[in-house]
């Protein structure tokens, strides 16, 4: 296969765990005889800090304009105060919308050898593997309308949470699928008892599922869904969510699998005529200011984006599955970063990981 792709480095230890991704990416398509093409825009801070925009408008044509994004991540401090457009993190945003990736997966899955990195007890979650899947373009996060009025000390500030059965319908639809592709149980999260746009998640969700018989659904109210998944992490398939209830669950969820520098993500949209789903692929972890440009981030996460990229966009489930190998034996080796417990740096284990393939 011929593709393009455009790298998106971002922020703190974006830029330093997408280079290795980059690097491993490269090292596959040579085994694999693909040809690829990689292109670097802007996004976040950086990308303010050079153009005044976190989503210019040069990247957005180029991030619709490719086959499949990489992104690393965003978030600088120093904007605190502006207005969430002029943020770093309203870049993500922005290129969400703009590529239309209404559904993010993000799998937890456990590793064997990394059982001790989990600060919960080992016969809790072994065999942990489960799919978050995060409705990405809706509720708090784009709802209008919203913003921060009046004065000091008499201010008001509104978020509208609003969700359309259209929205909810395809989100709900990519779960069941994804399910039947793996143990076919579907866990819907929401707050049914409280919130009308969680009522009529859990409606229309029931409507979609009459559609897929073969797959088991239960709904579970966000609270006791942030509880379960500590206590009985193997009891969950696929988790389908709001958005907002999604970024919260993955972050905890994270710990399941030793690390959320283990954590990888894939938003995707609707597929273009050359058959390809558009896709974003970001690790799910943040731009980490604190460790940034120490060469000490677990480049994992961004490196199994990368898989992800080539099984979701591409289908190229053996390129994937070889990146998860070579990911398995770096992880039995012990030669990992520090949040693994190692004494790695980020290009060793990018190194090793593409010395395995
Ligand atoms: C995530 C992040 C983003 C989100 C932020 C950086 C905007 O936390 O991808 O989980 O809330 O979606
Ligand atoms: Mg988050």
């Amino acid at each position: 296969m011929k593709f393009n792709i455009l790298s998106l480095p971002g922020d703190g230890i974006g830029v330093e765990v997408t280079r290795e991704a980059i690097k491993v990416l490269n090292v596959v398509a040579g085994r694999y005889k693909h040809e690829i093409e990689i292109r670097e825009a802007l996004l976040g801070g950086i990308a303010i800090q050079k153009t005044g925009q976190p989503f210019p408008d040069e990247t957005k044509a180029l991030a619709l304009e490719a086959d499949a994004v990489l992104m690393g991540a965003v978030g600088l401090p120093g904007f605190e105060k502006e207005p969430l457009e002029k943020r770093p993190e309203g870049g993500l945003l922005g290129i969400r919308r703009a590529m239309g990736v209404y559904a993010n997966l993000r799998p937890v899955f456990l590793f064997e050898s990394l059982l001790d990195s989990s600060p919960l007890k080992n016969d809790l979650v072994r065999g942990t593997d489960m799919l978050i899947v995060r409705e990405l373009l809706g509720g708090l996060y784009y709802g209008q309308p919203k913003g921060i009025e009046g004065e000091y000390p008499n201010e008001r500030a509104v978020n509208t949470m609003v969700y359309t059965r259209m929205e909810i319908e395809r989100i709900a639809k990519m779960a069941f699928e994804l399910a039947r592709r793996r143990r076919k149980k579907v866990t819907s999260v929401d707050k049914e008892n409280v919130i009308d746009c969680s009522r009529l998640w859990r409606r229309v969700v029931m409507d979609v599922h009459k559609d897929y018989p073969d797959v088991e659904l239960q709904h579970q109210l966000v609270d006791s869904c942030a509880m379960l998944l500590i206590t009985k992490p193997k009891s969950f398939d696929v988790v389908l969510t709001e958005n907002m209830f999604g970024d919260i669950l993955s972050d905890e969820a994270s710990v399941l699998a030793g690390s959320i520098g283990m954590l990888p993500s894939a938003s995707i949209g609707a597929q273009k005529p050359n058959g390809v789903f558009t896709g974003l692929y970001e690790p799910v972890h943040g731009s980490a200011p604190d460790i940034a440009g120490q060469n000490k981030a677990n480049p994992l996460a961004a490196i199994g984006s990368v898989g992800a990229m080539l099984e979701y966009s591409f289908g190229l489930k053996e390129e994937s599955a070889a990146i998860t190998r070579a990911m398995e034996t770096v992880l039995k080796s012990g030669d990992v970063t520090a949040d693994l417990g190692g004494t790695k740096t980020t290009v060793e284990v990018g190194d090793a990981v593409c010395a395995a393939l």
